[in-house]
């Protein structure tokens, strides 16, 4: 027997918890520091089940959701609100694909994109994005939304893509914050976009989103999580309509591991 050389086992527990409740004190403390309380905290464990990593404190879901259709009813009023589609539709049309075409013609030149790739827009309202791509040379592209719009927009819930395995080379979406189950938004990308097919985000990082908005993301820590399926390519700051990240992510070939 060897116990005369080892710690008492007590000892040793009461170091561990000693360990741990320091850890835990000072991983309360940074989550202060960043505006972040216990409640979000315990919030969001409690929306992502499957949590494995401190950084899906970075990501909590909205309370206040008493069914998904209540969701959906909410997202809707947004969407079918006259005055907006309006605004859309004139005041709004030329200038935001102006902006887009933008963002896609530097994609394009970092060979993200090409013309041949079969595109999907997330989340894209009228269409101002399928219309961007259309004209920067990418004819194979379609949005969804809740509610459609034809021809640029069919009409598709993200968190349920009514689209086959394996379709997209790229998809891009600028409504990660109105995703109620984000695992199941990024899911879905990576379940429709073809391997080595790449996904775009624009994303609004700590600034406060709109009162639609279903999710609060305070760094892209817990996107890499969720995009268990695909590697970073890049993060960087933009300037895209209140949106001010853009985080690039490609599908990892079938036969790559980990
Ligand atoms: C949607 O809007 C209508 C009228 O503007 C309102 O009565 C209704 O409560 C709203 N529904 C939700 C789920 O917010
Ligand atoms: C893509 O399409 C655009 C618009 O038709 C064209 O100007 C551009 O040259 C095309 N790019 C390539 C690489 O063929
Ligand atoms: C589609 O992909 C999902 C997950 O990525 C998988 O569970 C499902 O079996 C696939 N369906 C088909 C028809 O291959």
């Amino acid at each position: 027997m060897k116990t005369v050389k080892t710690k008492p086992p007590l000892l040793k527990y009461y170091f561990l918890t000693f360990a741990s409740l320091s850890f835990l004190i000072l991983f309360f403390f940074f989550s202060n520091q960043r505006h972040h309380s216990l409640t979000s905290f315990l919030t969001t464990t409690a929306a992502t089940t499957h949590a494995s990593s401190a950084s899906e404190v970075d990501l909590k879901i909205r309370p206040g959701y008493t069914s998904y259709d209540a969701y959906i009813q909410r997202q809707l009023n947004k969407t079918l609100n006259p005055k907006l589609r309006k605004i859309w539709m004139t005041r709004d049309w030329d200038r935001k694909i102006h902006v887009f075409s933008n963002f896609l013609r530097e994609l394009q030149l970092q060979n993200l994109l090409s013309n041949s790739s079969k595109s999907l827009c997330i989340g894209a309202r009228v269409g101002q994005e399928v219309e961007a791509l259309k004209r920067v040379g990418v004819s194979d592209s379609v949005g969804i939304d809740l509610v459609p719009s034809p021809p640029l927009v069919l009409k598709g819930d993200f968190h349920n893509q009514p689209f086959d395995n394996e379709t997209f080379d790229f998809e891009f979406s600028n409504v990660f914050d109105h995703a109620l189950y984000p695992r199941k938004f990024v899911g879905e990308i990576e379940r429709t976009l073809k391997p080595d097919g790449v996904c775009v985000l624009h994303v609004a990082l700590s600034t406060r989103a709109d009162k639609y908005s279903a999710n609060d993301l305070y760094s892209v820590k817990p996107l890499i999580h969720l995009f268990q399926r695909s590697q970073l390519v890049r993060v960087r700051k933009v300037d895209g309509f209140g949106l001010d990240t853009e985080v690039i992510f490609r599908k990892k070939k079938a036969t790559q591991r980990s």
